[in-house]
């Protein structure tokens, strides 16, 4: 446990992130922050009110500022507008860019020595933000995305094998877009190469709905996006930091020549434990998945350019 997690957002993604938080006990005091006034107070009372049933001792309050944020361990970023229907991830890039930035700039001033997990949309972009503003190093500005698009891709390949989601080992790379790369060369049940075990048209068709995975969620809810999934893979981030776990999860890291890229926040596989991203992971990928990493991150890197901040 550590003193303190701030939640930045306190809407769908933020509130329930701050709620897993609290019922795992990641941290004493839990703080959710808005701009909406009486939102996060009136969020993060009712989740406070819930600890006496759900039995957890993490004090979880809401605020307007970062007074009441200072010295946290460890800041979830969700602030943001959720994408819309028909609305791509980069229309939303200028407005949330903006967002992230004074919401970084805040929190380098009230926690200089916090671990950043940035979830708001066009993540990668947003990470590049966030490291910019708070003028962190790159072990502690992480963004949540192959997280939860590994978890989908775990999702439905269990659902389509009739097996248990915790045998299913995956990896999903590149940007948190339509151009991810799910590596079916790491995709094993149980150490058996998920190829042996399913159609090669089947497992096609599973990438495809990875791929398209918020949007899917998106053309459903009709108004935001989803919000368990993603609060549950930065919360999943978190702990393994909390927890020192040294887990080997997908997360979107400043690379610095790793995978021959560089200057670029991507989803590659890092080590999380208590001092944010202790390591980045280069693994050897087919010829063809290099080529679609790469692909990914020139759509990561294209966007950037018509950053207005
Ligand atoms: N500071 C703090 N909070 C802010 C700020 C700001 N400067 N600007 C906006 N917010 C708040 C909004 O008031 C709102 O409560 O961010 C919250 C966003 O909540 P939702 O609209 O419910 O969006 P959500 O579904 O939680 O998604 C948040 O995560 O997955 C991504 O694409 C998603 O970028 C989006 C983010």
């Amino acid at each position: 446990m550590v003193n303190k997690i701030t939640v930045v957002g306190a809407g769908n993604v933020g509130a329930t992130a701050a709620q897993r938080v609290a019922e795992k006990e990641l941290a004493r005091q839990v703080v959710l922050v808005d701009i909406a006034e009486g939102i996060p107070q009136g969020k993060g009372l009712d989740q406070w009110q819930s600890a006496p049933i759900e039995l957890y001792d993490s004090r979880v309050i809401g605020t307007n500022g970062y007074d009441e944020t200072e010295g946290s361990e460890i800041v979830i970023v969700t602030a943001g507008i959720a994408r819309k229907p028909g609305m791509s991830r980069d229309d939303l890039m200028n407005t949330n860019a903006g967002i992230v930035k004074s919401v970084s700039e805040s929190i380098a001033r009230s926690s200089p020595n916090a671990i950043v997990i940035v979830v708001s949309n066009p993540l990668d972009v947003m990470c590049h933000v966030a490291k910019k503003a708070t003028g962190f190093p790159r072990q502690r500005v992480i963004g949540m995305a192959g997280v939860l698009d590994t978890a989908r891709y775990r999702a439905f390949l269990a659902e389509a094998l009739d097996v248990s989601v915790r045998d299913i080992q995956a990896m999903v790379l590149g940007g948190h877009g339509d151009t991810m790369v799910p590596l079916i060369s790491y995709t094993t049940v149980s150490g058996i190469p998920v190829t042996q075990l399913m159609d090669r048209a089947v497992l096609d068709k599973i990438v495809e709905r990875t791929r398209s995975g918020g949007a899917e969620i998106v053309s459903l809810l009709k108004t935001g996006s989803a919000y368990y999934a993603p609060s549950a893979g930065a919360v999943q981030m978190a702990e393994a930091i909390v927890q020192d776990q040294k887990r080997i999860l997908p997360c979107s890291a400043w690379l610095e020549g790793e995978y021959g890229q560089s200057g670029i926040f991507l989803g590659v596989p890092c080590k999380l434990g208590r001092g944010g991203v202790e390591r980045i992971i280069e693994v050897d990928l087919t010829p063809a998945e290099r080529v679609a990493l790469g692909r990914s991150a020139d759509s990561v890197r294209e966007p950037m350019g018509k950053l207005s901040i």
